[in-house]
């Protein structure tokens, strides 16, 4: 969850790119200043303290069973703390995490809802990056294609629900600007990082047999059957115009994320040679 708080600083700082105003931002997650923890809703409301807007980021997923009542009960704590916006970060194709939206929507509050693909950054700092150091990425996505998103495109438009004027009652679709498969995008990790990394497709149940074996909690594995079957069966294989309708520019494209992460090193250790 991020928040942004209703004090203005004593004095006023501005963002040396776009010269506009600085806005005081608490984070909020469990390794925050003032610690806030999904699992914990004593920790709720001491983080939501002075704040006017907030950026709702459910752990580990909408679509888990935990997640409504969670939803709701944050809603309602916020609505009651003097929130006055919500935007709420939704995955694309989800239909479980519709019931969280919905909530939201019927919060009485100002709503955002910004519905996200996956994101390219699951390749260097989420789930996969472990895959790409080991020079295989074993995975069951077959030749489903995903537009990928950058995280920082999604971070500019939920920065721009947060602050700007004519986003609320908006769902964002926001997607990549090109479709890639899986195999796609670890072609092009290779090509950026000049490394021996390639995709394998597995089955479904040898990748939910490899994460019980790795110790993966059960439910977290059933998350992830979730989303590679229902979530990646091809509804979301197109793009939009959203991150373009938001910002007023293209979203950035895989292959420039891919040189990028490559550049600072993320991937190194993976296996040398194509
Ligand atoms: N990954 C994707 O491709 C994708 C696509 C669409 C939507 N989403 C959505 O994006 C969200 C984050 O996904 P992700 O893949 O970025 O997950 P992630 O990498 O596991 O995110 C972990 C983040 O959540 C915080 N966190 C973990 N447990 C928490 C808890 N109990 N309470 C508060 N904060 C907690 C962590 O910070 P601390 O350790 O400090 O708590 C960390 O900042 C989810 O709602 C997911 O559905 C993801």
């Amino acid at each position: 969850m991020g928040l942004r708080s209703a004090k203005p600083s004593a004095r006023e700082e501005t963002d040396w790119r776009t010269a506009l105003p600085l806005r005081p931002l608490r984070r909020g997650s469990r390794s925050a200043e003032i610690p806030f923890d999904w699992n914990d809703p004593t920790t709720w409301e001491p983080a939501l303290v002075g704040v006017e807007a907030a950026y709702i980021v459910y752990t580990p997923d909408l679509a888990v069973p935990a997640a409504p009542p969670a939803i709701r009960e944050f809603t309602e704590l916020a609505a009651r703390s003097g929130v006055r916006r919500l935007v709420l970060l939704s995955g694309r194709g989800e239909e479980e995490a519709q019931r969280c939206e919905r909530i939201v929507q019927d919060s009485g509050l100002a709503w955002t809802i910004v519905r996200s693909s996956w994101f390219s950054q699951n390749f260097s700092e989420g789930a996969f990056h472990d895959l790409v150091v080991g020079g295989e990425v074993a995975l069951p996505a077959g030749d489903v294609a995903e537009p990928f998103i950058d995280v920082d495109d999604i971070a500019d438009v939920v920065v721009a629900a947060l602050t700007g004027e004519g986003h609320s009652g908006q769902v964002y679709e926001v997607t990549g600007p090109r479709l890639l498969t899986f195999a796609d995008a670890v072609a092009e990790i290779a090509e950026a990082s000049g490394r021996g990394v390639r995709y394998v497709q597995i089955t479904h149940e040898a990748f939910a047999a490899g994460l019980a074996e790795a110790g993966i909690r059960a439910d977290y594995v059933e998350l992830l059957k979730y989303l590679f079957t229902i979530v990646l069966d091809g509804r979301n294989a197109h793009v939009t115009d959203a991150v373009e309708r938001v910002l007023g520019r293209a979203p950035r494209d895989f292959r420039e994320y891919a040189r990028e992460v490559a550049a600072i090193g993320v991937w190194h250790g993976a296996v040398q040679g194509a």
